[in-house]
């Protein structure tokens, strides 16, 4: 019987994991603070990003950086952020939320926003560019990120996949206006669902941690751990969400966060076999990491014709890879743009993620790309 390959399976320090966890269940504290609080001071000190809020997830984070953005400049209904169509829906839901208009930017080689294409889509109404690290690949995001300061639009960074992603030696992050990244279940610092907001100004963080809690102007840990009479008081400025995290998702990713180094090294290191043993076949496309960039290689996408044929093939063999992402603009509520990114809906056609995480060996990174070489060649001829 043949061992199946999946395309992630998250790893957990279980023992770790569980004693994390039992601190929290014998304090009695599984909910906001305590953990969260280590947490985040604990990704500060990991990223270097001077503030972070520990959110439900990065769905969440990315709704309350695109509100309190627009809350700020006072951006209107239907103002303009241009983002990408190859990305988890998410990413563009979250402008929709707030009821502004997603303008879709074409990508480049490494399937990132092409600035050229950004350059083209300004309208007056432009108020800001959302970025995706597709992958954990950085692409031009320093030329995105110039592009922004000289025109003063406000940039969003959807680092889902670039927890721990380098640039230059430096964490990405702190250039841009607001950073969201994603704990969720299979990226590459699990827990179950969480993620984390971080904000370049100290009162959008502080007006951050009003919004997660119900519009409540002070927390419960505080209220519990802090001094001070009247503790029971609070004011409740607007209709907030319930948006933060808690102490068990905490207790995850603290464990994850002292691993993530070198989980990411090996990521790579699977990176460079899947590069060296496809190397040889032309008619298997790999994506380029961009120059300077320490990717944090969520992901390992190669681009072939007959996709589906080729994925159906692969099933057969029990190596299960995943497609990331299919055009937004295929689906009905983003029709608007089609056809308005030729070099996405290319992708979108031709994409496949193939299997990675810590797990793999060398010798499953081998059968991979063997099954794949034969089963492009045998498409390829029919
Ligand atoms: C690029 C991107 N943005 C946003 C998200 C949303 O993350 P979460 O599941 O933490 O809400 C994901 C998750 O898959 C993603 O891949």
């Amino acid at each position: 019987m043949m061992q199946t390959i999946q395309l992630f399976v998250p790893t957990f320090r279980v023992e770790e994991c569980l004693a994390e966890i039992r601190e929290c269940l014998e304090k009695g504290w599984t909910g906001l603070g305590f953990k969260t609080v280590q947490f985040e001071e604990a990704w500060k000190a990991y990223t270097g990003l001077t503030h972070a809020h520990f959110v439900n997830s990065a769905t969440a984070g990315l709704h309350l950086a695109v509100r309190l953005l627009k809350e700020q400049n006072g951006w209107q209904a239907g103002d303009e952020i241009i983002s990408t169509p190859l990305t988890f829906v998410s990413t563009n839901h979250a402008i929709l939320y707030e009821h502004l208009k997603p303008v879709f930017a074409d990508v480049d080689e490494y399937l990132c926003l092409d600035p050229a294409s950004v350059l083209a889509r300004l309208t007056p109404q432009t108020r800001a560019v959302m970025f995706v690290g597709l992958g954990g690949n950085t692409g031009r995001y320093e030329e995105i990120v110039s592009l922004c300061r000289e025109r003063g639009l406000k940039l969003i960074l959807d680092a889902s996949h670039m927890a721990g992603t380098r640039v230059h030696g430096q964490h990405v992050g702190s250039e841009a206006d607001v950073t969201v990244f994603s704990f969720q279940a299979v990226k590459n610092l699990p827990t179950a669902d969480s993620g984390m907001v971080c904000f370049a100004e100290a009162a959008l963080d502080a007006e951050v941690r009003k919004w997660t809690w119900m519009g409540i102007n002070k927390d419960t840990y505080s209220r519990t751990t802090g001094g001070g009479a009247y503790k029971w008081y609070y004011d409740v400025e607007h209709v907030g969400f319930k948006d933060h995290s808690n102490s068990v998702m905490a207790a995850l990713a603290l464990v994850s966060l002292k691993y993530l180094d070198p989980d990411n090294a090996y990521r790579r290191q699977v990176a460079a076999w899947y590069d060296a043993l496809l190397a040889s076949e032309p008619r298997i496309e790999r994506i380029p990491v961009a120059p300077g960039c320490e990717s944090a290689r969520h992901l390992y996408q190669v681009m072939v014709d007959r996709r589906d044929e080729v994925m159906l093939a692969l099933n057969e063999q029990q190596i299960y890879p995943g497609v990331h992402y299919r055009d937004n603009t295929v689906y009905k509520m983003y029709a608007y743009a089609q056809g308005t990114c030729p070099r996405s809906q290319r992708a979108s056609d031709r994409l496949i993620s193939l299997p990675m995480h810590l797990r793999l060996t060398h010798a499953d990174v081998q059968r991979v790309c063997q099954a794949l070489k034969d089963i492009v060649a045998r498409v390829s001829i029919k």
